[in-house]
């Protein structure tokens, strides 16, 4: 069931858990995740990059497969199909293109451009029953050609975005795309919890999602996250099972080379992968 994400993060806001974002790139993917989803009776959110967009030729495309499947499927737990650090230009190519939430991230622009577009931004997706994730900080590293230096956020701009009316919001604190570093410092709860204290029962927003230990995810949803975002985990995961598959020389051994033979134990794993996310995140049996 395709809708907004507005109620599943409301609820999971309130009962303390979770809902994950999973980023698509294909079929394969999105079959994964919402056969996962409806297994596991767990709201869940499709991610879109605008590069994921283009590679798969476009938010018509995206959008017109997605809902289709969803349909097909049979699927009956909620589904959000969200522009994942939309730009101004993608937010309203999604809007068009039929998603059902989008995400605008300004957090590249001065803090009263970031205002002045989100608002905009707000109104029209409300105005068309779409919800709307915006940005204070930046995510550090790079996802699709969008580069965030990693800065946490300024506690007071996130009220002053979060009063905008968004339905979520994604505050830098010290979290990176892709793999973390070695060095890398953990997350900033003193961040988190500062901002929570702000925003009050705003939807929080931790990208940045392969990599964090455990403890740390937990430690966030206890101080407001209410939605994860996970990409890289779920390529890594595709990526060793097919690995295997083909080191194995299974693609040899009979028809091993159909598409469907050799693509499948990757998408076994993208979904053991999500699986393993929705019951770290709580989201199980919510939907
Ligand atoms: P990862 O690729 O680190 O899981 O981050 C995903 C994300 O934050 C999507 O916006």
């Amino acid at each position: 069931m395709l809708v907004s994400a507005t109620e599943m993060l409301q609820k999971a806001k309130a009962g303390k858990y979770a809902v994950g974002q999973f980023n698509i790139n294909n079929l394969e993917w999105t079959k994964s995740i919402l056969l996962t989803a409806e297994e596991l009776k767990s709201p869940v959110i499709l991610g879109v990059s605008e590069g994921a967009g283009k590679y798969m030729t476009g938010f018509k495309t995206v959008a017109a497969m997605v809902k289709a499947m969803d349909e097909e499927l049979g699927i009956t737990v909620p589904v959000a199909l969200h522009l994942d650090h939309g730009s101004y230009e993608g937010c309203y190519k999604c809007i068009k293109a039929g998603f059902t939430s989008i995400m605008f991230d300004g957090s590249h622009y001065p803090i009263e451009e970031n205002i002045a577009k989100t608002s905009e931004l707000v109104h029209v997706a409300h105005n068309l029953g779409l919800s709307i994730e915006a940005e204070v900080g930046s995510i550090g590293g790079e996802e699709d050609g969008v580069v965030g230096a990693g800065e946490c956020a300024d506690p007071d701009e996130c009220k002053a975005i979060a009063d905008l009316g968004v339905d979520m919001l994604a505050a830098g604190i010290g979290n990176i795309h892709g793999k973390y570093p070695e060095n890398w410092a953990g997350l900033s709860f003193e961040t988190l919890a500062a901002v929570q204290d702000k925003t009050g029962t705003m939807p929080l927003v931790l990208h940045g999602g392969t990599g964090i230990p455990e403890e740390m995810i937990k430690k966030a949803i206890s101080l407001g996250v209410s939605k994860i975002n996970v990409n890289t985990e779920c390529q890594l995961s595709f990526q060793e099972a097919t690995r295997k598959y083909i080191e194995a020389g299974k693609d040899m051994e009979g028809k091993g080379f159909d598409p469907r033979k050799l693509l499948a134990p990757g998408a076994e794993a993208i979904k053991a992968t999500v699986k393993e996310k929705m019951e770290l995140f709580g989201s199980v049996g919510k939907a």
